[in-house]
């Protein structure tokens, strides 16, 4: 079984693993053996605590400073990754923003960039991302981290539903487009997590009705999608699933009245 899961020798990029989830994964990924790079954006606190997380428990772990919505800047930080570790195996695209501005209010300030972080930048990332494993020839997998919003019209997030929604299409057609080249494109659809970007969206009354229409009746901890993102990262427990959208949500896509 540790022979299934093991990340031993293989390299893995965050996008967004300064985050709360992306965090969790990078560390995930590190203690099943990944050498793991941080991609972060804005100022580089989350990313330093994670890497000496990471550090501290024996893992090895570097920081990038890169804008998913710039090709120039995820360019410049996968090539330092492949500069200094050779190569690239995993991607994980857990970069997001949200916001609860009202349908008839929404700014196509906001909407751009929204789309243009959730949806527009994890395509040119991943493309770079998987342009470097066809060069070195890389058996790889990309994960993209999706939501429970992204199925069935979720209220009050319209924009980051919409982005999400595309993520999953996005998903298949880039599974079905790199099989050829050995490349596993699938996608985590996690339900609700505490985190920075959902923080004023969770409120009192929102958490009674999420957790009313979870079976499982609770948010979930960060540390329940590590399954999920070692099963798909590994190249031998998931070699046959690509294309594939997987809930880790206590039951929320699976419920209805
Ligand atoms: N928390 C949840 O309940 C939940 C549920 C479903 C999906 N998700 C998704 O999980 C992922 C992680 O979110 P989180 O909840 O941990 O939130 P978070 O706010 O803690 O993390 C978001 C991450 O995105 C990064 N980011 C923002 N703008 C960026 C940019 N321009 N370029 C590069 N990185 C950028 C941030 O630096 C941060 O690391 C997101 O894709 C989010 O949509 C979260």
């Amino acid at each position: 079984m540790n022979h299934l899961f093991s990340l031993e020798g293989k390299t893995a990029a965050v996008i967004g693993g300064s985050g709360v989830l992306g965090g969790g994964m990078v560390q995930a990924l590190a203690e099943a053996g990944a050498k793991t790079a941080i991609f972060y954006s804005g100022n580089s606190e989350g990313a330093e605590q994670r890497k000496a997380e990471v550090e501290k428990a024996g893992g090895e772990a570097m920081i990038c400073k890169a804008d998913v919505r710039s090709e120039a800047s995820m360019k410049e930080a996968f090539q330092h990754v492949e500069e200094n570790w050779g190569g690239l195996d995993i991607l994980v695209n857990a970069p997001g923003v949200n916001s609860i501005t009202p349908l008839m209010e929404i700014t196509e300030e906001e909407w751009s960039r929204i789309m243009d972080i959730n949806l527009k930048g994890v395509f040119f990332a991943s493309r770079i991302a998987a342009e470097l494993m066809i060069r070195n020839n890389t058996p790889g997998s990309i994960i993209n981290i999706s939501s429970a919003s992204s199925e069935i019209p979720l209220s009050k997030v319209f924009t980051y539903s919409i982005s999400k929604a595309g993520m999953n299409n996005m998903t298949k057609f880039l599974a079905r487009e790199w099989a050829g080249n050995n490349i596993r494109v699938n996608a985590i659809l996690p339900g609700f997590f505490p985190a920075e970007q959902n923080r004023k969206i969770l409120t009192k009354e929102r958490t009674e009705a999420i957790f009313n229409h979870t079976p499982m009746k609770r948010f979930g901890e960060t540390m329940e999608l590590a399954g999920a993102v070692i099963w798909l990262a590994s190249e031998k427990a998931s070699s046959f699933v690509t294309g594939a959208v997987i809930p880790v949500d206590g039951g929320f896509t699976a419920m209805t009245i």
